[in-house]
């Protein structure tokens, strides 16, 4: 069993890089955002307030979460409910990165997160793989690209699906989210020591995809 951890801002293109890393390399792809957006998600549906305990604690008492995965491509199933397609927007992006904060919701997610890492090799993406998740990896890569680039490419994602959203608005939601990210309290956004920085601001997608599992395949 091999474990690549790669952590990095939003829209610095993991998900997609990792996607097809992990389908050359024949890895399973777990995208651990999804996870907490699925949080997210039903915290917007049941109308629970966050900032109250008691709340949170029973909607998570009662929420099952299961990951499926066929063709490459993961799915959350919440409740029985398989979500994938609602958890994408900017309002669960802003509500997942608020939740994200909260320490039970990261220890119940912890759990689910290192299991899915035993099913066999694995290159799992988020924000604390390799520093708290999967601190043993075989190997950490730390995703990154600048507020811009990343900003440009979210943009042009969100118009190709038809929202109406302007690009400074988009940059100034990335920024907003980096900062929450990399100064919350618990498992904030970092490199680890022993990560491996990729910059992909210059790099294009397939350029991306080789940097990374060039890096995989040297341990491999
Ligand atoms: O990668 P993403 O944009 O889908 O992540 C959604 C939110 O969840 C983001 O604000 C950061 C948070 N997150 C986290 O705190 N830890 C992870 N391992 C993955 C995501």
């Amino acid at each position: 069993m091999f474990n690549v951890a790669i952590d990095g801002p939003s829209g610095a293109g993991k998900s997609s890089i990792c996607t097809e890393a992990a389908k050359r390399l024949g890895f399973v792809h777990v995208d651990t955002g999804a996870l907490y957006r699925s949080i997210a998600y039903s915290t917007i549906k049941n109308g629970t307030n966050i900032d109250d305990e008691i709340s949170l604690r029973n909607l998570l008492n009662m929420t099952k979460i299961e990951i499926l995965f066929e063709n490459d491509t993961q799915s959350v199933i919440l409740n029985g409910e398989n979500i994938n397609d609602k958890i994408r927007s900017e309002e669960v992006s802003l509500k997942a990165s608020d939740v994200s904060k909260i320490p039970m919701v990261r220890e119940f997610l912890l759990d689910l997160q290192r299991q899915l890492a035993r099913n066999g090799n694995t290159l799992m993406d988020g924000r604390d793989i390799g520093t708290v998740v999967l601190p043993d990896a075989d190997v950490k890569i730390f995703l990154t690209a600048s507020p811009e680039k990343r900003a440009e490419r979210r943009y042009l994602q969100l118009l190709a699906k038809g929202e109406k959203i302007e690009y400074n608005s988009v940059l100034d939601k990335i920024i907003k989210r980096d900062y929450q990210d990399s100064h919350r309290e618990i498992a904030p956004l970092k490199p680890s020591e022993d990560s491996v920085i990729v910059d992909t601001s210059e790099l294009d997608f397939e350029e991306s995809v080789k940097k990374v599992i060039e890096i995989i395949e040297e341990k491999l």
